[in-house]
C-alpha cells in the first residue's frame, strides 16, 4: 500500500470540502446547504434483507402505509419543484423497493421536467429492473444504483431471505448498462460473519467489468435489525483486504458531501467506494433530506420524527406557505447522528430505512 493510501485510510475524509456548490443560501444551523433530496415512493419491498426488513418484524401482520396515505405523483413533483427552488440539485428515488410503485416511469418523466434538477437517479434491489429499465431511461432516469450483497447464491439468499438468486440481479445490472445508464453503481452492505467473505469476489467481478462497487458499513438504522457494533466491518478493513490483492489509491471526492470515499485501482481498471458512516461519519457535509412515501420530511437518516408536508399539501396551502415551512425546517436543522452515535440514546424509536429510504 502506498504512503498516501495508508495516510488516508483511517483519517476523516479531508478532501470533502474542496468543491463548494453554487446556489441559494438556505443553510442549516451547521451551515450545511440543502442539495440532495431522497424520495421514498413506497415502504414495501419484495425482499426481506435481514439487516433492513427482518421477517420477524416485517411479516404478514405488518402494517404498511395505506394507498391513500401515500403521496401522489403530482404531490411529489410539486414538492420536488419547491425543493429544487431551495437548492436541491439531485433527486434519488428510493423505497422500500421503488419499482414496486405502479407506473414509476410516469413519476420519472414528471421529475425529469423539473427545471434546475441536474441528477435524477434511483436505488433498487434490481429484481424488477430488467423489464423496466428501457422505459425508465426513456422517461429521463439518468443513473441507477443496484444493491447486491454477495455473488454467492447461498449467502445472498440468506441475506435477502426470499430465496432470490444472484443471477437475476446481475441481469438487471447488465440491462441497465446496456440501456446506457452508466455509471451503474452496486451497493454492498457488509456484515461481519455473514458476507464479509464475499468482498473480494465482488471487487474482482465488478472490476473486470468496469462497474463501481460501494462497500457500506452495516448501520444501526431503525430499531428492528438488532444491530451490534461487533457486526460492523470497517471501511478501513475492507480497503485493506482489497488493496492486498488489487492495489488501490484514494481519489478526491466528486462533490462536497459525497457519501462514498473513492479509491481507484492503481492499474487503471476502475474504482470502488466505501461508505464509512459508522467508523468515519460524514455529517459535517450532509446536505441530504429524505421524504417518506407519506410525505414526511426527515432531515437525518436516524431521525426519530418527520415534518409533515403532506398535511400542508392536503389542506390547500399555497407554494409560498409550503416553502416557508421548508425553510423553517432546514434553518433549524442540527442533525449529526453518526458523529454522536456513541453518546446518542439508542432507546429512542428511530424510523426504519425501508420507510424513510436508504
Ligand atoms: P451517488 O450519487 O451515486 O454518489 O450516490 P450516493 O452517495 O447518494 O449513495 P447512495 O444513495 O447509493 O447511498 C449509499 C448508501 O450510503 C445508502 O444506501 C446508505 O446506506 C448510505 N448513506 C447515504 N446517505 C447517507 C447519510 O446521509 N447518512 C448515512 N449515515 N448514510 C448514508
Ligand atoms: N446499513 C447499511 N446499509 C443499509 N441498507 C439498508 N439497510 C442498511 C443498514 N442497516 C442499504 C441497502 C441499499 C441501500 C438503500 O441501503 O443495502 O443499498
Ligand atoms: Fe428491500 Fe433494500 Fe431493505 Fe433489502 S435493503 S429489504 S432490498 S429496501
Ligand atoms: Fe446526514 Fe444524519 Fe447521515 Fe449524519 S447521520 S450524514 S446528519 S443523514
Amino acid at each position: 500500500m502506498s504512503e498516501k493510501t495508508k495516510r488516508t485510510l483511517p483519517a476523516s475524509p479531508s478532501g470533502r470540502d474542496r468543491m463548494a456548490a453554487p446556489g441559494p443560501a438556505l443553510t442549516d444551523t451547521l451551515n450545511r446547504p440543502l442539495r440532495d433530496l431522497r424520495i421514498s415512493v413506497t415502504d414495501r419491498c419484495n425482499f426481506r434483507c435481514t439487516y433492513c426488513m427482518p421477517k420477524e418484524v416485517f411479516g404478514r401482520e405488518y402494517q404498511f402505509l395505506d394507498r391513500a396515505d401515500i403521496l401522489t405523483f403530482e404531490e411529489i413533483t410539486r414538492l420536488a419543484r419547491l425543493f429544487v427552488g431551495h437548492g436541491v440539485r439531485k433527486v434519488r428515488i428510493t423505497g422500500g423497493e421503488p419499482l414496486l410503485r405502479n407506473d414509476l416511469e410516469k413519476l420519472i418523466a414528471m421529475l425529469a421536467r423539473v427545471d434546475g434538477l441536474e441528477d435524477l437517479t434511483l436505488t433498487t434491489n434490481g429484481s424488477l429492473l430488467k423489464s423496466r429499465i428501457r422505459d425508465l431511461k426513456q422517461a429521463g432516469l439518468q443513473r441507477v444504483t443496484v444493491s447486491l450483497d454477495s455473488l454467492d447464491n447461498d449467502v445472498f439468499k440468506a441475506m435477502n431471505d426470499v430465496d432470490f438468486p444472484v443471477e437475476r440481479v446481475l441481469e438487471g445490472i447488465e440491462a441497465a448498462v446496456e440501456a446506457g445508464l452508466a455509471p451503474v453503481k452496486v451497493n454492498m452492505v457488509v456484515k461481519k460473519g455473514v458476507n464479509d467473505d464475499s468482498v473480494l469476489d465482488m471487487a474482482r467481478y465488478f472490476r473486470e467489468r468496469g462497474w463501481t462497487v460501494r462497500f457500506i458499513e452495516y448501520m444501526d438504522v431503525g430499531s428492528s435489525n438488532g444491530w451490534r457494533l461487533d457486526d460492523v466491518v470497517s471501511a478501513a478493513e475492507i480497503v485493506k483486504t482489497i488493496n492486498a490483492e488489487m492495489p488501490l489509491e484514494p481519489v478526491d471526492p466528486e462533490y462536497r458531501g459525497e457519501v462514498a470515499q473513492r479509491y481507484r485501482y492503481k492499474d487503471g481498471s476502475g474504482e470502488i467506494g466505501v461508505i464509512a458512516s459508522v467508523t468515519q461519519p460524514f455529517c459535517g457535509d450532509c446536505s441530504r433530506a429524505r421524504l417518506s412515501a407519506d410525505g414526511k420530511l426527515y432531515t437525518c437518516l436516524f431521525a426519530t420524527k418527520g415534518h409533515d408536508f403532506r398535511a400542508l399539501l392536503r389542506t390547500g396551502k399555497r407554494d409560498d406557505e409550503v416553502a416557508a415551512f421548508l425553510r423553517s425546517v432546514w434553518k433549524t436543522r442540527d442533525d449529526r447522528y453518526s458523529e454522536l452515535r456513541a453518546t446518542a440514546t439508542p432507546s429512542l424509536p428511530k424510523v426504519e430505512m425501508s420507510y424513510v429510504g436508504g
